[in-house]
């Protein structure tokens, strides 16, 4: 059997400087305050169980975070809502600003871009997070676009000019078709491709193996999203594409013995579950 793991499989930088934070605050915490992580850090359950043993508690509403008089609120990878961190300052809590640089670069732009007047695009999830955190720095005019049916729907005075940013963990040719298909619709736009590299990367390699091998099998949490547009990005490529949280979730009895099995994961999922994939395909 012949087994290949995408290079790009794993954490990217943002999740590992996101989970490196937290565990800083764990280790240098002296004055013994209580920390919380604004939303689970990352979206995977292993490591936000592991957090949360060495004494992390994941709030996750705004009602939540308001109820706190004291500690340290560390703010996820994928970033949150000016109010959120407003609120942060007001009650005195310690920020500790875990947001992804490149989630950050897309605030800047859309507050930049809002005070130019324009309408603020993001293609994405309107339930992810991130999408919400976006929304939330991007001004009263603003429309989160998902999918076809959206972009066809989407109509704005024609004198209104239009940016459009992306969910960093987009599928980049979804993107490009959302924007052709607004595009058309003869606004006065600018398209900023704000997927992160680590995204591209991560995508363009897995549909490459995916393409040929005979079994696929993506390794990410429930919840996220890039891992979750990696199965649909190989399961076009590969109808054998399998996704698993753990080593747990999977069914060797759909690879044969001669079978040439991809393995890619998504950007939070740990190098150590990856690896144990690796470790039981091989041996079966
Ligand atoms: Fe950041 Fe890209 Fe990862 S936006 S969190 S480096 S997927």
């Amino acid at each position: 059997m012949k087994v290949v793991v995408a290079e790009s499989a794993g954490f990217c930088f943002g999740v590992k400087r996101a989970v490196e934070k937290v565990y800083e605050q764990i280790q240098n915490n002296t004055a013994h305050k209580k920390i919380y992580t604004y939303g689970p850090i990352i979206h995977n359950e292993q490591v936000v169980k592991d957090i949360e043993e060495k004494g992390v508690t994941v709030i996750n509403s705004i009602d939540e975070l308001k109820e706190i008089k004291d500690g340290i609120i560390i703010i996820r990878a994928h970033g949150a809502t000016k109010e959120v961190f407003d609120i942060i300052q007001q009650q005195q809590l310690t920020l500790v600003d875990a947001t992804c640089p490149f989630v950050k670069k897309i605030y800047q732009i859309v507050q930049e871009e809002q005070k130019k007047g324009k309408h603020i695009i993001i293609t994405g999830d309107a339930s992810h997070p991130e999408v919400q955190g976006i929304r939330g720095w991007s001004g009263d005019e603003v429309t989160i676009i998902g999918d076809e049916k959206d972009a066809l729907q989407f109509a704005l005075r024609k004198d209104k000019p239009v940016c459009i940013v992306s969910q960093t963990t987009f599928n980049y040719n979804k993107f490009k078709y959302l924007v052709e298909i607004i595009s058309k619709k003869g606004y006065d736009i600018n398209v900023l491709d704000t997927i992160c590299n680590a995204t591209h990367q991560r995508q363009a390699e897995a549909k490459k193996i995916a393409s040929k091998v005979d079994v696929m099998i993506v390794i990410g949490g429930r919840h996220s999203s890039n891992t979750q547009k990696l199965y649909e990005i190989c399961k076009n490529e590969c109808n054998n594409t399998y996704y698993i949280q753990t080593l747990d979730d999977l069914d060797l009895s759909n690879i044969k013995e001669d079978s040439y099995v991809g393995i890619t994961a998504g950007a939070s999922t740990p190098n150590n579950i990856i690896e144990e994939v690796h470790t039981n395909v091989r041996k079966f």
